[in-house]
């Protein structure tokens, strides 16, 4: 939640800022501001509500000179969306300016103290308290101790971006804690930012921060520190990501292409190296897995593939977890996250402290992979759409691979990519249903992970409501809700769970539901307003990646007629680092 971005080197700040920020706007979308120390040595702030695009050309960002800066783009935590409440955030004089990613826990404590000091704020935000603090620290101490100092005094979480305009080495001060932070190390230019692809464009070098630590950039280089105050060597990456990857590639919008990327990314992540947390597996007892939203999905197919071997295990709600699960020193846990970011997964994570750890994840230097003790990587480029997509299959795919020979999942490939032809019969669906106000999705066993994260997609970039259940569960309340021209959505795949689903749908169509299924079966053909044909002689374990690209099209398409943006939809973020 929210992107941050800073640039030191010899280009110019805010063009590179101004890219930056396109691309971590999935991040948060609800306002954008750039700082940058103009040749006069003037700091130079432009903010305000909206969008990247708007108010970057609206407030001329790229016009301002200047080798050093940084901005922001913002998903609000503290304060509503205004100007005001835009970063970056300036102290008094409005000489520091800084931008910050998490939540100031103490910051109304530090508000208080400050302004009984004489401090005067201008925003509502607990960020804001920060560039004061660094000032009040900085009239006793060279600027470098100032800014440790600060960030020794916060609690909570934070990635922060501060610069001063009487800093004559023109220094960026950087610091990370529960929230994401990458150096990328260019040529003569340093940058920082929430995540690699902001950066793409300038370097493929990267070093991620640990927990705690600060930094300072220059043009020519960086010096870490850990949390202590030590200085810290960390870890080089180069990424072989480019900048077309995290680009539209033609497509309107970023989720149409990482919907059709998937028939090639999938071979990637079922070559990605699972051998270690295979091993790992065969030698525990009791496995959680924890993750949430989407990876939350593709974590209850692992647990169904984990108890169909007679393992015990159960998938968790990753902010739950804490609350519900006693792990022994014994137990082995699955963290699933796309992004390797999510609060929730983290805090899980450290709740289960003394278990061995896997991670299965997207993101190279992500916080997930330094808790784990071992890592899967998805390996499917990045994700911009904030609804999770390739990822999922991706997930899946890996998944998979810890239970199924290779040859057995070959025709994956083939099957994405035959399922995705139907992307003109899926758009006619999406007209009938773009204007009904609930749907319900309905599978069996090892279909309803996917009727889940399909319910999922659904509701969050149409804003329908939408549920999803094992089909057994209608009567059991649902089928109340059942009226005549509720869409429901039934995965029906010639399995062992079609007899029973059959009676379901039945069900429903008896109150005058309209059904939508997605089937190789005559008779649940027959029972149903329109199918999605699923390709003859599929291999049954492999019904679920089939399943889940006519319901993401569908997604996808009815966003797009009810005048959403899929890519942005309302109140959500790509990366949750928030708890
Ligand atoms: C999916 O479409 C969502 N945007 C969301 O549920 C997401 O899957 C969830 O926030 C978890 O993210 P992660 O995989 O990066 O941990």
């Amino acid at each position: 939640m929210c992107g941050i971005i800073g640039y030191a080197g010899s280009g110019r700040a805010s063009q590179a800022i101004t890219d930056g920020l396109k691309r971590l706007e999935y991040r948060g979308y609800d306002s954008v501001g750039i700082a940058v120390l103009s040749p006069k040595s003037k700091l130079e702030v432009r903010k305000d509500k909206g969008m990247v695009e708007e108010v970057s050309s609206a407030l001329r960002f790229t016009s301002i000179g200047g080798n050093i800066g940084l901005g922001h783009t913002r998903w609000a935590t503290h304060g509503t969306v205004c100007r005001a409440n835009a970063h970056p955030h300036a102290d008094c004089t409005g000489s520091i300016v800084l931008a910050h990613n998490g939540v100031i826990e103490n910051y109304a404590k530090l508000r208080d103290s400050l302004a009984a000091k004489g401090h005067k704020f201008a925003s509502d935000t607990d960020s804001e308290v920060v560039a004061h603090l660094m000032e009040e620290n900085a009239k006793t101490q060279p600027l470098i101790r100032a800014f440790m100092r600060t960030i020794g005094q916060l609690e909570g979480s934070y990635a922060i971006v501060a610069m001063s305009a009487a800093d004559k080495e023109e220094r960026l001060f950087i610091a990370r804690r529960n929230s994401p932070l990458i150096i990328g190390a260019g040529k003569g230019e340093m940058l920082c930012a929430s995540d690699i692809p902001a950066m793409l464009k300038y370097t493929r070098t990267f070093v991620p921060l640990q927990e705690g630590d600060m930094a300072i950039l220059a043009r020519n280089g960086y010096k870490i520190y850990s949390a202590d105050g030590a200085e810290a060597e960390r870890k080089q990456i180069t990424v072989d990501w480019d900048m077309e990857m995290a680009k539209k590639g033609g497509y309107p919008h970023f989720m149409q292409k990482e919907i059709s990327d998937q028939k090639h990314f999938i071979n990637e992540s079922l070559s990605s190296d699972t051998a270690d947390a295979m091993k790992l597996i065969c030698a525990s007892g009791r496995i959680d897995i924890i993750a949430a939203g989407t990876s939350y999905h593709a974590g209850i197919m692992l647990s169904y593939l984990l108890q169909s071997t007679g393992r015990v295990a159960q998938a968790y709600i990753a902010s739950d977890y804490p609350y519900i699960a006693k792990p022994d020193k014994k137990t082995l846990v699955i963290a699933i996250s796309q992004s390797g970011e999510t609060a929730d997964v983290l805090q899980a994570l450290r709740f289960a402290e003394g278990c061995r750890k896997i991670a299965i994840t997207n993101v190279v230097g992500s916080t997930v992979t330094a808790l784990a003790d071992c890592v899967v990587f998805l390996n499917a480029g990045p994700e911009v759409g904030v609804a999770a997509t390739k990822t999922f299959t991706s997930q899946l795919a890996v998944i998979y691979k810890l239970f199924y020979d290779k040859e057995r999942l070959k025709p994956l490939s083939g099957l994405i990519g035959a399922m995705l032809e139907h992307d003109n019969e899926i758009k006619a669906v999406a007209q009938k249903i773009a204007g009904k106000e609930n749907a319900f999705f309905i599978a069996r066993g090892r279909n309803v992970p996917i009727a889940y994260e399909g319910s999922l997609k659904f509701k969050e970039i149409t804003y329908i409501h939408s549920e999803a259940y094992p089909g057994g569960e209608l009567k059991h309340g649902t089928l109340s809700l059942i009226t005549p021209g509720v869409p429901v959505i039934a995965l029906a795949p010639k399995d062992e769970t079609l007899p029973k689903l059959l009676g379901n749908i039945r069900e429903a169509k008896a109150r005058g539901a309209f059904i939508l299924s997605i089937t190789d079966d005559d008779e649940v053909k027959k029972e149903s307003d329109i199918s999605i044909a699923l390709p003859p002689g599929t291999d049954p374990i492999l019904y679920p990646f089939a399943l889940i690209v006519p319901l993401q099209l569908l997604a996808y398409h009815t966003s797009v007629l009810r005048g959403v943006n899929p890519d942005r939809p309302r109140n959500l973020a790509k990366s949750v680092t928030v708890e």
